[in-house]
């Protein structure tokens, strides 16, 4: 089973003495998240309930007088910039931490210069969020170095922002939350209204396999945009703030709305449900519940919202079918990256050993990586070591 990895944070240390030649003042970690049940309900306002993973984007840094940045990542290399300028003219992946700086700016905070070594073991363009573990290291970075008095609940919501605003993904709050709030050992159940987080402890005798296709795609992609807005059409039809707000028989009175607009919000509306259903049969160790719950939440995400992918299908069509899998399903945006399954604590390494034996890439779709299966453990939210 995976734990937490320490031996990042010693990279993380190593990297910047190497870098700077000097230990930094801090190091802060952020983790990635795998969701277990609830896509695409984030932005709708309704439920989801991920966990955070035992791999994270760790940032060791030292404040610098002035506002220029400089950062090292081990994976991308050398980016610098000018708190002052524009983050849209930042390119490439530092605009995630320019894009916070900014945005703390613009709420009213001064902010200041730092010098960073980032080391990262989340895999990226996996849709295990290493966007939101680095936005959320980025601004509790921001917060040490500059000494303000920023909540980690901003941070998650200016984060949102940078997705939003600068990235040109709408996507919701769940991957920034998740990042900050998780607690260790427990999935967070997230009403993504009203922003209450409820740890919900992981079922005894069940792990969570994440199983990565080695398929990549970026979520700025127009498709997760067009999701968002059809549901924001059949909201507006029903005359309710968001999807959340409204029920299946509802659905039935719209006529001047077309058939995909009420397919995508049968499956809001569903997984909403189905969220709820999950906590209680994991409050109840109900496993085979939990598992079919999650198998009817990867079907409505294939047949009705259109955002699996054919590895995706593939993996989690032979999860299911192998003994100890309980249920299994795509996890985040979707179209390809990783998939999770809940599995019988006792069958985990025979388990991972066939999906892997049974698994190829399929020709539509090659894996830019070498796909795998990684038992997790539920990790904390950010922390400053
Ligand atoms: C991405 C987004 C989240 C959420 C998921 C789908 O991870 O960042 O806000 O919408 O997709 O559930």
């Amino acid at each position: 089973m995976s734990g937490l990895d320490e031996t990042i944070l010693t990279n993380a240390r190593e990297g910047f003495r190497l870098q700077y030649g000097e230990y930094p003042e801090f190091v802060v970690r952020a983790p990635g998240r795998v969701n277990i049940i609830g896509e695409h309900t984030d932005y709708n306002e309704g439920y989801v309930l991920p966990m955070a993973l035992p791999y994270s984007t760790v940032i060791a840094a030292s404040p610098i007088s002035g506002n220029m940045v400089t950062v090292f990542s081990e994976g991308f290399g050398p980016a610098q910039f000018v708190l002052t300028d524009d983050p849209a003219e930042t390119s490439g992946w530092s605009r995630y931490i320019h894009g916070m700086g900014s945005m703390i700016q613009t709420r009213g905070f001064q902010v200041l210069g730092w010098k960073g070594f980032i080391y990262s073991d989340i895999p990226s363009g996996a849709n295990l969020s290493s966007s939101a573990a680095l936005e959320i290291a980025a601004g509790v970075v921001f917060q040490q170095s500059s000494d303000i008095d920023i909540s980690l609940m901003e941070i998650a919501a200016l984060g949102r922002d940078v997705e939003n605003n600068l990235m040109g993904v709408r996507s919701g709050i769940m991957d920034q939350l998740t990042c900050a709030f998780a607690e260790s050992g427990a999935a967070l159940l997230i009403d993504c209204r009203s922003l209450k987080m409820t740890p919900i402890e992981l079922p005894k005798g069940a792990s969570v396999v994440l199983m990565d296709t080695g398929t990549r795609r970026e979520l700025s992609g127009t498709e997760y945009n067009k999701r968002r807005a059809t549901c924001d059409q059949v909201a507006s039809a029903l005359g309710v703030q968001s999807l959340r707000d409204a029920t299946i028989a509802d659905l039935s009175s719209l006529d001047q709305i077309a058939e995909i607009g009420l397919r995508r919000a049968q499956h809001v509306l569903t997984e909403n449900i189905r969220v709820l259903d999950a906590v209680n049969s994991m409050k109840q160790q109900r496993l085979g519940e939990l598992g079919g719950f999650m198998n009817a939440s990867h079907e409505s995400l294939r047949e009705d919202y259109n955002v699996s992918g054919p590895a995706l299908d593939r993996i989690v069509e032979i999860a299911q079918s192998v003994s100890g899998c309980y249920g299994a399903r795509m996890t985040g945006g979707g179209f390809a990256g990783s998939a999770v399954a809940i599995v019988d604590s006792g069958q985990v390494q025979q388990f991972c050993e066939q999906v892997s034996n049974l698994y190829r890439p399929p020709s539509e779709q090659p894996a830019e990586t070498s796909p795998g299966l990684y038992p997790v453990e539920a990790s904390a939210g950010v922390s400053i070591i």
